[in-house]
């Protein structure tokens, strides 16, 4: 037998899968079968890795697992408008029961450069005054709204900032449509990307006024959120796991995207666990790279024992004092912003005792 072909096993027990991922000397290929003809293209698919021998098949493409990029099982070329975006092929016959591929005989590999999401742009902080963002967690039938404690102290804090001369913005999670994070990143490190992997793949979602505003329009973050038997919101949680893109930059890339940015929160309940609610807000929004002011939170809660949410309205909706307190957790942000403003971060940020995922790799 010629020294190029390499025997991958018997035809009839790998024409049983019409997709796997098979080793063919000291490549990994993603080989087909479909109507008894084979098809062997590079297992690695042009985007950021995918495993395309693990995908599935759509006709005659194989769909990457990863993000559902597709190329074609025999020739590796890239669906319909993709044409010019290919991965390896390579020859592949069947010689008296047994499937051959040469692997020395594949194309090139040519990625072509697909459009790029709007949120993947440098970020750059466009001049101007400080900019605050309210992003609110509270869920409400937006048919019939109810009063919230927290909306209410979060509009106090804009307002504040407003007459600061700073430009505001509020986003009511409620208000947008999103898919909930899908794990990317338990497929692999680098399966989850910047953009989102989900925002890159379906444009109803909506989370992408949350990305543009942490990302590259706000200076500060003012969240707001209820607590929820003794938590942050669900809806909350539903936004902080779709923001694992933004720390997986650091752990894949080394890349720090939220730099020189300002968080602080308002936290409401009926019931007690303020702190730990702070605590948790404190320590996502710490691992995303923002900063804090002095007293990083305003909340207010009755403890444990009101069990009389009316009331529970009405201090907050009536007390000066937690309003003020919420003008002044503005304050407090907004000046530090000025500050953080003025300096220039460092290119590099050494985290003592946490490689990238990029270095760990480089150092074996
Ligand atoms: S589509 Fe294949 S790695 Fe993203």
């Amino acid at each position: 037998m010629d020294d190029d072909w390499i025997d991958l096993g018997s035809a009839d027990t790998l024409a049983a899968r019409s997709l796997q991922r098979h080793r063919a000397g000291h490549l990994e290929i993603a080989l087909t079968c479909t109507n008894g003809q084979f098809g062997a293209i590079h297992n690695n698919c042009n985007h950021v890795g995918g495993p395309l021998g693990e995908g599935t098949l759509d006709g005659d493409y194989v769909v990457c697992p990863w993000h559902q990029w597709k190329f074609h099982r025999v020739t590796g070329i890239g669906e319909p408008g993709f044409e010019a975006d290919r991965v390896p092929s390579y020859p592949v016959k069947v010689e008296a029961g047994r499937v051959l591929v040469n692997v020395k005989s594949g194309t090139a590999r040519h990625r072509a450069p697909h459009k790029p999401h709007p949120l993947a742009r440098p970020i750059l902080r466009a001049e101007g005054p400080v900019r605050v963002a309210g992003i609110s967690t509270t869920a409400m039938d937006p048919k019939a709204p109810r009063y919230s404690g927290s909306d209410d102290l979060l509009a106090s804090s804009l307002a504040a900032a407003a007459e600061q001369g700073c430009e505001t913005r509020l986003i009511k999670l409620n208000d947008l449509k999103f898919r909930s994070c899908e794990g990317y990143y338990s497929k692999a490190a680098r399966a989850c990307t910047w953009p989102c992997s989900v925002t890159q793949m379906d444009p109803k979602d909506e989370l992408d006024a949350i990305y543009e505003a942490l990302v590259h329009w706000a200076d500060v973050i003012i969240l707001s959120t209820p607590i929820r038997w003794g938590q942050a919101s669900a809806l909350y949680f539903r936004m902080a796991e779709r923001l694992n893109c933004i720390q997986n930059q650091v752990t894949t890339h080394n890349r720090v995207m939220i730099r020189n940015k300002v968080a602080a929160f308002i936290i409401v309940g009926g019931q007690d666990n303020v702190q730990g609610v702070a605590g948790q807000l404190l320590g996502f929004f710490a691992e995303l790279g923002f900063h804090f002011p002095q007293f990083p939170y305003i909340a207010h809660s009755r403890g444990w024992s009101a069990e009389d949410m009316e009331n529970n309205v009405r201090d907050v909706r009536d007390s000066k004092d937690l309003h003020d307190g919420a003008a002044e957790l503005a304050r407090r942000s907004i000046e530090l912003s000025e500050r953080l403003l003025r300096t220039i971060p460092p290119e590099h940020l050494e985290r003592g005792g946490r490689k990238a995922h990029a270095e760990r790799k480089r150092s074996g």
